[in-house]
């Protein structure tokens, strides 16, 4: 088939992490769109489309038989990795939902992983749940990358399984901003974060006006603003 698939800039951007000869699976696929465009450009690549959900799986069988690629992208149904058997993958991708979701899909889906040499991911929100999961699970983080989308921050985060024997860890700082993306603060970066900082004003304006504030977590949201202003007070966005 000539006809060309142009998915995302988000997605070309996260499935720019594979390397060529990619053997991976894309769990959460929807319509199957990074699998297949993956495999168009790379005739040595193979990938695994998972999906929980039956609409989004048929639209993924659709994609794939539009392109005729049913012999390099399986589309496949079920929940997290359980549609993955144990050393059939190399890398992994999950993008375009919550960290907090990708955490429960890496945790539960951990026996799968033994073979898997690369992580990428792209939480919408809560990266900081990702990061915490790759760096309790020895996967380093080799990359990161904030892209900005229809007014919409993402961030990707790529992990690579550790074989140094370092244990590796992240400050609580590094967990929330990204350990790289704060040696290198990208346009990206400080405009994201920015926008955090003034969500984050609102919250705790509305959580002291509350009939019974919640003080501890108002200390906490205070803290994560005053890290915020420390980081971007740099920037070309100043606050
Ligand atoms: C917003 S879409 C993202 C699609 C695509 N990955 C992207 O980044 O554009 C999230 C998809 O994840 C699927 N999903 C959610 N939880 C899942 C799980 N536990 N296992 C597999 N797929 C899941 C949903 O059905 C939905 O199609």
């Amino acid at each position: 088939m000539s006809e060309k698939l142009k998915p995302s800039n988000r997605l070309m951007n996260v499935a720019a992490y594979l390397p060529k000869g990619a053997i991976f699976a894309d769990i959460g696929s929807d319509h199957a769109y990074l699998p297949c465009h993956v495999c168009m450009q790379d005739s040595t690549a193979k990938a695994i489309a998972g999906e929980v959900n039956v609409g989004p799986y048929r639209s993924a069988e659709e994609t794939v038989n539009h392109y005729n690629l049913a012999n390099m992208v399986d589309v496949r149904l079920g929940d997290g990795l359980a549609v993955i058997r144990k050393g059939e993958i190399k890398q992994l991708v999950i993008a375009g939902m919550g960290g907090t979701l990708i955490h429960a899909i890496l945790e539960n889906g951990k026996d799968k992983l033994k073979s898997v040499e690369r992580i990428i991911t792209q939480p919408n929100v809560d990266a900081k749940s990702v990061r915490t999961w790759m760096v309790k699970n020895n996967y380093e983080i080799i990359a990161e990358e904030v892209i900005e989308e229809n007014g919409h921050f993402y961030e990707i985060i790529v992990g690579d399984l550790n074989t140094s024997g370092n244990t590796l860890e992240l400050t609580e700082k590094e967990l929330l901003f990204g350990p790289l993306l704060l040696q290198n603060k990208s346009d990206a970066f400080y405009s994201k974060w920015k926008q955090e900082m003034e969500k984050l004003k609102f919250v705790i304006i509305q959580m002291k006006q509350a009939n019974v504030p919640v003080n501890d977590k108002i200390s906490q949201f205070q803290s994560e603003l005053e890290w915020i202003r420390e980081e971007i007070q740099d920037g070309k966005n100043n606050p």
